[in-house]
């Protein structure tokens, strides 16, 4: 099967997985880059990874690709995965960490996040896949996918957690020189066909994100990347 817009690492299993992903993220944090982070369950291993690997992130700078509209304590934000994960372990903090404020709702935390991303181009953006085809808070359908003016915009959920959300915008996500998807297990199989394995599809999100002038990255276990030849 073709590969639509990117170069997929396929490797065994998860562990492989994150260890790829946590040398992306620590020779970004080392060349002082602007790293957007990801939310959900599948980079937790490659953030400690990264931590343990490159525990000196001051050069760099760290940003958010979608961020749930909940407080920083809470388990379900994804910067508290990250915090736990990652930031907490570092012994040299970012220069700036730039969170998404989910708890001030999702219009003023996207404006607020709409204008911090003025002028910045993001160096390299993680992202995960939803079984869905979502990527940030980018789902299925929505009118979200269209937006081409602002940066950050508030998002429903179209999957559980369902609370409102923000999400950096399709632009955005795609002037990155550096976009990585990272993808496990086999309940995303058919997610990972749709979004890399076929042409671009408003039904499929992440097939509409691939860096412009770069380069799109899918790293995947061989479950996730079951369905592409
Ligand atoms: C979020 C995300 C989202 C996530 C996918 C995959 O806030 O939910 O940033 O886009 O990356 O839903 O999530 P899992 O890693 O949990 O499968």
């Amino acid at each position: 099967m073709t590969l639509h817009g990117v170069e997929l690492i396929r490797l065994e299993d998860e562990e492989e997985v994150a260890a790829v992903v946590a040398a992306e993220l620590g020779a970004a944090a080392r060349a002082g880059q602007a790293i957007a982070l990801t939310g959900g369950t599948t980079p937790g291993l490659a953030y400690e990874l990264a931590a343990e690997q490159e525990p000196d992130w001051s050069r760099a700078s760290v940003w958010w690709g979608d961020e749930r509209c909940v407080p920083p304590e809470d388990e379900r934000s994804n910067y508290f995965l990250a915090r736990e994960r990652l930031l907490d372990r570092l012994s040299g903090q970012p220069g700036a960490v730039h969170r998404i404020r989910g708890e001030l709702g999702a219009e003023a935390a996207a404006r607020e996040y709409d204008e911090a991303l003025d002028g910045v181009t993001l160096d390299l953006v993680l992202l995960g896949l939803g079984p869905d085809g979502h990527a940030a808070s980018l789902f299925p359908g929505r009118s979200t996918l269209d937006e081409r003016e602002r940066r950050a915009v508030p998002a429903e959920a179209g999957l559980e957690p369902f609370i409102e959300r923000v999400t950096l915008t399709v632009p955005v996500l795609c002037a990155a020189p550096e976009v990585l998807f990272i993808v496990t297990g086999e309940s995303k199989a058919e997610a990972v066909e749709r979004a890399f394995g076929r042409p671009p599809d408003r039904d499929t999100p992440a097939s509409l994100i691939r860096s412009t002038a770069g380069r799109t990255r899918v790293v995947a276990d061989a479950a996730a990347a079951s369905r592409l030849a």
